[in-house]
């Protein structure tokens, strides 16, 4: 039996993509699952895929980078799922365009989104955390959260954000038996790979999101006494 049977956790843009593969991989170990989005039709067909694999599933309907929203809706799934143990931030937009083209609208919504979101969620999350003494909190940055691109200054400044985010928060809840995982994927497919017209659909060795829900399962299953502080993610041969 997986050690990680019966634990609790949240995943944020759970409906679909890198989200959705963390909730499949998740409830093949037994975890029960809350996953949320801005779209319910979505969100409905991932929760029947999950509860299908014999694990509780519930999804919630909100928008990361609303506060209000967030308070409510965390408080209900902690509620309902009876408690929480792992938290996965994976909820991300991103856009190109030059950095005097794009508008201040869409830089300020990737910002809303990737950071204030991760930081909204966190902040409602962790108290039930610190109570336990103990947990999981995974936040999902990107190899643009390492080094600045052309035409994607919004996206690389959240990433970038996010590992300073992160990695402050680890060292602050550490004492608290809570790990903190910052992860740095390379380009995996997805709606937003694809969208932003990164990749191809199916093109062969391109980072699959089930790779990436593999790696964040493999460090949730180490010893507690041990954490996977951040891992990159790369194509072995692109
Ligand atoms: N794919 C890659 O190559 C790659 C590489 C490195 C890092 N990442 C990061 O991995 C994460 C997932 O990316 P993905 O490729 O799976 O993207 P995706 O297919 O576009 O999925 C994004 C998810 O985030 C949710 N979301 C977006 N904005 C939201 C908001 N304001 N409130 C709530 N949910 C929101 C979406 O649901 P709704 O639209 O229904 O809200 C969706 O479930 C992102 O943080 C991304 O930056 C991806």
């Amino acid at each position: 039996m997986s050690i990680l049977k019966h634990k609790k956790a949240i995943i944020t843009g759970g409906g679909r993509g890198l989200g959705k593969a963390t909730a499949i991989a998740f409830a093949k170990e037994g975890i029960d699952v809350a996953i949320t989005g801005r779209t319910e039709s979505v969100l409905k067909e991932t929760v029947s895929e999950l509860e299908a694999l014999g694990v509780q599933a519930i999804y919630s309907v909100f928008d990361v980078g609303n506060y209000d929203e967030v308070k409510s809706h965390i408080k209900s799934i902690v509620d309902m799922l009876g408690g929480v143990d792992i938290l996965v931030n994976n909820a991300g937009i991103a856009a190109i365009g030059s950095f005097n083209e794009m508008e201040v609208s869409v830089w300020s919504e990737i910002i809303q989104t990737n950071v204030m979101g991760m930081y909204y969620v966190t902040k409602e999350v962790l108290p039930y955390l610190i109570d336990k003494n103990e947990g999981d909190i995974i936040n999902v940055s990107s190899t643009a959260g390492l080094n600045g691109n052309p035409n994607i200054s919004a996206y690389c400044a959240s990433k970038f954000a996010v590992i300073g985010m992160s990695e402050s928060l680890m060292k602050e809840v550490r004492k608290n038996n809570i790990r903190v995982n910052t992860l740095t994927p390379s380009t995996i497919e997805s709606d937003m790979t694809i969208e932003l017209g990164m990749l191809d659909k199916g093109s062969e060795n391109t980072l699959q999101p089930e790779d990436f829900a593999e790696l964040i399962v493999a460090g949730l299953k180490l010893p507690r006494r041990a954490m996977l502080k951040s891992a990159a993610l790369w194509s072995t041969n692109p």
